[in-house]
């Protein structure tokens, strides 16, 4: 990147790219930092990737989000679709807007699709959350994890792990920030808000008395055998206590077209929900005696929580998480699912101790870079 921030000393336009539910945490503390900083205009792009109450606009009220600047209503589709529909729509705001700098987070569609047409239209691209890898290039996440560092001019990362791969795949020393946890930023100032919440109350619950589970990725949910696997042993689980399952769109459609309903119908203390907000969301996970997830978000905000959480995959892109956070990788292999499960009810559990940088000021960190170096 090139040093343009003191053209006039006008602010630094910096349009700042969230399309699913995942972006939104991620999103709210560089606005924030931004702001502080009095330097930037922050704009913010919608592409809609998630659309729904529940997937989009609870988090904008929750996290005190800025209505999107620009909104693309891409919608659901297929991956190509999905990405086609972005790039196609963010072109000619952008030509608009004419930002000095795109900020785009995480790895979902909308992360990859955005970053490409800026890219092309010569605006720099900064990447948070970079660098992470779980090597299994059938996950869609990884693709779009490894093409968005490769075409961005600075590079934010969580995790040391993250840095060993950029330098392993030759990306120059002099564009990676090693800064911390955005996401982790948003947990720690929403805290407040959280020990508020009145949802585990309101769900006849008991701090500790239950689990949590969340489960959407495809390799789980797409895939009868896995999905099968899973729900037979969390079955076995709400034996011992209740599992609340807020449950993703893409998930209850799984369940209806692979027929796995008996699953839920034999198991009275599976307790399926809406997808919760986020406030509620982090209240209920906080709560919990343990998180089975296949999220790559949760496994990072329970090992801040110090919440013990199996991680149903049989990779991650978050090692730290289960190096020295509160996560052991059980893949959807039943049997290992019930004897973490059963270690920790005989309370085996792992102590856990927070990952560098994840204080609550990574946001501010990247904020002092970019005013540096755009
Ligand atoms: C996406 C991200 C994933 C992230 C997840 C969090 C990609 C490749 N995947 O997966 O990394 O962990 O978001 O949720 O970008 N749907 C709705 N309402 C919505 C959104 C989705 O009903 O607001 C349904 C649609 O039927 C859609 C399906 O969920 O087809 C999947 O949505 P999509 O955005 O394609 O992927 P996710 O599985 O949500």
């Amino acid at each position: 990147m090139k040093s343009s921030s003191n053209k006039n000393n006008q602010p630094i336009r910096a349009a700042i790219v969230v399309g699913a539910r995942p972006n939104f945490m991620k999103a709210a503390p560089l606005i924030e930092a931004m702001r502080r900083s009095g330097r930037f205009e922050p704009l913010l792009i919608h592409t809609g990737q998630h659309y729904d109450a529940a997937m989009s606009d609870a988090f904008f009220r929750d996290l005190d989000l800025p209505k999107p600047d620009v909104f693309l209503g891409v919608g659901s589709g297929t991956h190509a679709a999905q990405k086609a529909n972005v790039m196609l729509a963010i072109e000619e705001p952008l030509k608009n807007i004419k930002p000095d700098l795109m900020i785009v987070v995480g790895d979902v569609n909308s992360t990859l699709a955005a970053a490409l047409v800026a890219k092309k239209m010569q605006i720099p691209v900064a990447h948070v959350e970079a660098g992470l890898r779980s090597f299994d290039e059938t996950m869609p996440e990884e693709v779009n994890r490894v093409l968005t560092d490769h075409i961005s001019s600075r590079l934010f990362t969580t995790e040391e792990a993250a840095n060993r791969n950029l330098r392993r795949e030759g990306i120059a020393d002099g564009k990676v920030h090693f800064v911390g946890n955005v996401m982790i930023d948003t947990l720690l100032a929403s805290k407040k808000k959280i020990d508020a919440s009145h949802v585990v109350n309101d769900l006849n619950l008991n701090d500790r008395e239950y689990a949590v589970l969340t489960l959407h990725r495809p390799s789980n949910v797409d895939n009868k055998d896995s999905f099968v696997r899973i729900l037979s042993a969390v079955q076995k689980i709400q034996e011992t206590l209740p599992v609340v399952f807020p449950m993703h769109p893409r998930t209850r459609k799984q369940i209806a077209e692979l027929g796995l309903d008996k699953y839920f119908d034999d198991s009275p203390q599976m307790k399926v929900i809406e997808p919760l907000g986020y406030i509620d969301f982090m209240r209920l996970v906080a709560g919990a005696r343990f998180v089975m997830t296949d999220s790559g978000g949760l496994q990072e905000e329970t090992t801040a929580l110090k919440v013990p959480c199996l991680t149903l995959r049989r990779t991650t892109e978050r090692p730290v998480t289960a190096e020295i956070g509160t996560s052991i990788i059980v893949g959807d292999d039943k049997n290992k699912i019930l004897k973490a499960v059963s270690g920790i009810m005989r309370g085996r559990v792992k102590n856990g101790k927070i990952p560098k940088y994840w204080d609550g000021r990574a946001a501010e960190r990247i904020i002092k870079i970019l005013l540096k170096t755009v």
